[in-house]
């Protein structure tokens, strides 16, 4: 596993209009994605930048609200009604190659990898083999990660 960089911290939320006005008021956020909706994952996701540094781009926070009753947020924010820290995400050079490395460690993958929100290969490790965080594995945008 060639670790990466810390691509974002997911956050769940009942309301992603409400938690902008967080970001952005509370926590002085200047760059704060539109939000969209990812039908097929039942949620509407938004991201909040965090400041560049140098050339690279900084860690981002992806806000998470469930759209309909699939949702697998519904659960997480019927334990934790104000939302909260949901899950991390890494960058990995090569995403299929790390896949077959925690198979091998013996991780269990959450289905198959597939187009996250940034629009590279993603998949999600399940939290009791990774110290109880549920951890997303993102493969290196080729040019702009936050286009
Ligand atoms: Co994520």
């Amino acid at each position: 596993m060639k670790l990466g960089r810390l691509n974002h911290i997911g956050v769940a939320t009942p309301s992603i209009a409400d938690s902008i006005v967080h970001w952005r008021d509370t926590m002085g956020a200047v760059s704060i994605s539109e939000p969209f909706a990812m039908p097929e994952q039942g949620v509407k996701v938004c991201f909040v930048d965090t400041p560049n540094d140098g050339a690279m781009n900084g860690t981002q926070i992806e806000l998470i609200e469930p759209i309909n009753a699939d949702s697998p947020i519904h659960g997480f924010l019927a334990k934790n009604p104000l939302g909260g820290q949901h899950h991390i995400c890494f960058e990995v050079p090569d995403i299929m190659a790390a896949k077959a490395e925690f198979e091998t460690l013996g991780k269990r993958i959450l289905g198959d990898p597939r187009v996250g929100a940034h629009g590279t290969m993603i998949f999600f490790v399940h939290p009791k083999d990774m110290g109880g965080m549920l951890t997303e594995i993102m493969e290196t945008p080729k040019e702009d990660a936050h286009s």
